[in-house]
């Protein structure tokens, strides 16, 4: 049976009530927490820095954080994130001038290292730094925004990262993120993924133990 983690991205929470909102969703069933970091520079929106990592900490959050940077330039923000209780840290290639150094960082911090690639960036950017990465998250939407549709081409993407990580023998996990929903985990799981982002298809709904129950009846499938 596959180690899979849904990772419900709070994108799509109410911000207002985000403490309870996080609590409620990990004793529905969530394994990990998915902290959109967004800058209005590298994406057009703006989200959360590290104070809201640490306050979500600090309400005794103990599950896996895993902050995905869409900011630009991303290496001064590690540090903040790292001290702030980060898990895991991953950043878009084309948002750092120097790749290996900032994977570097994010473990030299303690945290796990990982590469996200948007629907058109070609995973090229793996083969010199694989050993230097825990997660591959593969955008299947173009990042910027809760709620739009999973982009098709993606499962042929996943293959092929799939294949990349197996070929490697390395454990990386191989997450998804934009546009996750019942009606389509079970094909991207069948792609490769193992860990799933999804925000509104779990926040939009009211009950978050009965939408993470279908989620893990699809993937027991
Ligand atoms: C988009 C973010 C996603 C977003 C996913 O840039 O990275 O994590 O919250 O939202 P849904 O699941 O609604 O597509
Ligand atoms: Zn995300």
């Amino acid at each position: 049976m596959q180690d899979y983690y849904i990772a419900p991205s709070i994108l799509s929470a109410d911000f207002a009530r985000l403490g309870e909102e996080v609590r409620n969703v990990l004793s529905a069933g969530a394994d990990i927490v998915h902290f959109d970091v967004m800058d209005n520079h590298y994406v057009p929106n703006l989200t959360i820095g590290p104070l809201v990592c640490e306050a979500l900490r600090k309400h005794g959050i103990t599950a896996p954080i895993d902050v995905h940077l869409m900011v630009k330039p991303v290496d001064r923000i590690i540090p903040d994130f790292a001290k702030a209780g980060a898990t895991y840290i991953t950043f878009h290639p084309e948002a750092s001038e120097h790749i290996d150094r900032s994977l570097q960082l994010i473990r030299d911090c303690g945290c796990k290292s990982g590469l996200v690639f948007n629907p058109a960036t070609p995973l090229d950017y793996l083969r010199h730094v694989l050993d230097k990465v825990d997660m591959i998250l593969l955008m299947s939407v173009n990042p910027g925004f809760g709620g739009q549709s999973f982009i098709p081409n993606t499962l042929n993407k996943l293959r092929e990262a799939r294949q990349l990580i197996d070929n490697s023998g390395l454990s990386i996990r191989l997450e998804v993120d934009g546009g996750v929903k019942a009606d389509n985990i079970r094909q991207i799981a069948e792609a490769g993924a193992d860990t799933f982002v999804a925000g509104s298809a779990i926040f939009n709904t009211p009950d978050y133990p009965a939408t993470l129950a279908k989620f893990r009846a699809e993937l027991a499938q």
